[in-house]
């Protein structure tokens, strides 16, 4: 019994280094326990299959999002400091209370002029800003036709708007334009590049299903607003489809290297929106030097064009050369994706390039589904191209090791292995 234990009389468990530790109903110890056995205690390093070695500052690092390679803006760190300097007369609240003229409303205008929307709404994150609109825009009548690798924080604003979700292929229009003639003018969610695999959905003909069936549309441009299209204004923009889309939201924790979240949208929703959404409503608003940040961001990304040519030849440098290697790779983009497939495997592959000290980013369930683990590989464009090269040579190094050639991703890809 601990110290505690002996001044309380309340028992703890034996792990609690003399910290009062309130032991838990079976339930909860149960589902612990549960998750514990499978997802920990199966790996061979007792941590969760996502965490491996830890890097170093030799290591090749392909895990960050910061794919303009920006969060050490020395001009973005100053407007930071400038405004918490002075920052004592903003209040920390709920956005519901800020009026006209605040930082926020003026960082909104900048972004809805930038994406060319008539409004911009600033959320506290891409999940909030997803979770949010959801909650907005569906119901429990409102038929939700979703991707099947759309973004979890869609499928979790499907779920608290208790809407009905239906889900069509990986950008299989077919499938989606039959599911939105069965079940009647709905909501369409895709994301315009995927988190898992580097594709890009095929916009164009998405779009077009939604108008022709008076569908509401909301494209998630987390991984290519500010990356495509022209000014990085993303790939909606690129196609001139931005006149036809209702509603792009995005996580501003990408390309923008900040902790935010944004949905372009009409005015009128702009007006409804902070009232009606639970994480405008109950969860306060970022702060004055966050935005601050982002406004310099913005600035950055708008003229970052020679930034984007790198980015689009490094990512295109080593989706090249992991083809070439055998490796299937459905990226189109700067995220590039190994998928051994089973846990096993993943762990396998991740020791493997962490052993020579190469780092990507493990995803599996409940990221992907549970035979579908794989390895996102996340390019920015300043990496140089000897390091790139040497991921190359360190991916043809382990194919043998890692039993590229027998994954299934691998046979499923109709060239094979070479
Ligand atoms: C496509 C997509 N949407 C939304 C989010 C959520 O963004 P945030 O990290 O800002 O909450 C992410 C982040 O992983 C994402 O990849």
């Amino acid at each position: 019994m601990c110290r505690k234990d002996e001044e309380t009389g309340l028992s703890c468990s034996n792990e609690c280094n003399d910290r009062f530790v309130l032991t838990v109903p079976d339930f909860l110890e149960q589902r612990l326990s549960d998750f514990e056995e499978v997802s920990i205690k199966t790996r061979l390093n007792g941590k969760p299959l996502v965490l491996g070695k830890k890097p170093d500052q030799h290591s090749i690092i392909l895990q960050s999002n910061d794919y303009l390679n920006i969060s050490m803006h020395p001009d973005i760190s100053r407007a930071q400091i400038e405004k918490l300097e002075k920052a004592g007369q903003e209040l920390v609240m709920s956005a519901v209370f800020m009026h006209d003229g605040s930082d926020k409303a003026l960082f909104e205008s900048s972004m809805a002029e930038f994406a060319g929307f008539e409004s911009a709404i600033l959320c506290q994150s891409g999940w909030a800003a997803n979770v949010g609109l959801m909650q907005v825009i569906a119901d429990s009548t409102t038929p939700v036709y979703i991707d099947f690798l759309t973004h979890m924080s869609l499928w979790e604003g499907i779920k608290s708007a208790g809407a009905i979700p239906h889900m069509f292929m990986h950008n299989d229009t077919g499938h989606l334009e039959k599911l939105v003639q069965q079940h009647g003018k709905g909501i369409i969610l895709v994301d315009s590049l995927y988190s898992t695999t580097g594709d890009i959905a095929p916009l164009r003909d998405i779009i077009d299903i939604a108008n022709r069936y008076d569908c509401v549309s909301v494209v998630d441009e987390s991984h290519s607003l500010g990356t495509h299209g022209p000014q990085g204004r993303g790939l909606v923009a690129s196609l001139g489809l931005t006149d036809r889309v209702h509603f792009i939201t995005g996580s501003l924790a990408k390309a923008f290297a900040g902790r935010a979240g944004i949905i372009l949208c009409s005015n009128r929703f702009a007006r409804c929106y902070p009232y009606m959404a639970h994480p405008a409503i109950f969860s306060s608003a970022i702060l004055p030097h966050e935005i601050a940040g982002l406004a310099t961001t913005l600035g950055i990304i708008a003229a970052g064009d020679e930034r984007r040519v790198k980015l689009y030849e490094n990512a295109e440098f080593l989706r090249d050369g992991l083809r070439d290697l055998g490796y299937a790779i459905v990226s189109q983009s700067q995220i590039i994706s190994l998928e051994p497939g089973t846990e096993p495997e993943t762990e396998a592959l991740r020791d493997a390039l962490e052993d020579r000290n190469v780092f990507g980013s493990v995803f599996c369930a409940p990221a992907t589904p549970k035979n579908r683990a794989l390895m996102r590989f996340s390019v920015h464009c300043g990496f140089e191209r000897d390091e790139l090269q040497y991921v190359l040579d360190v991916c043809d190094a382990i194919r043998d090791e890692v039993g590229m050639r027998n994954w299934k991703s691998t046979k499923r890809n109709k060239g094979g292995a070479k």
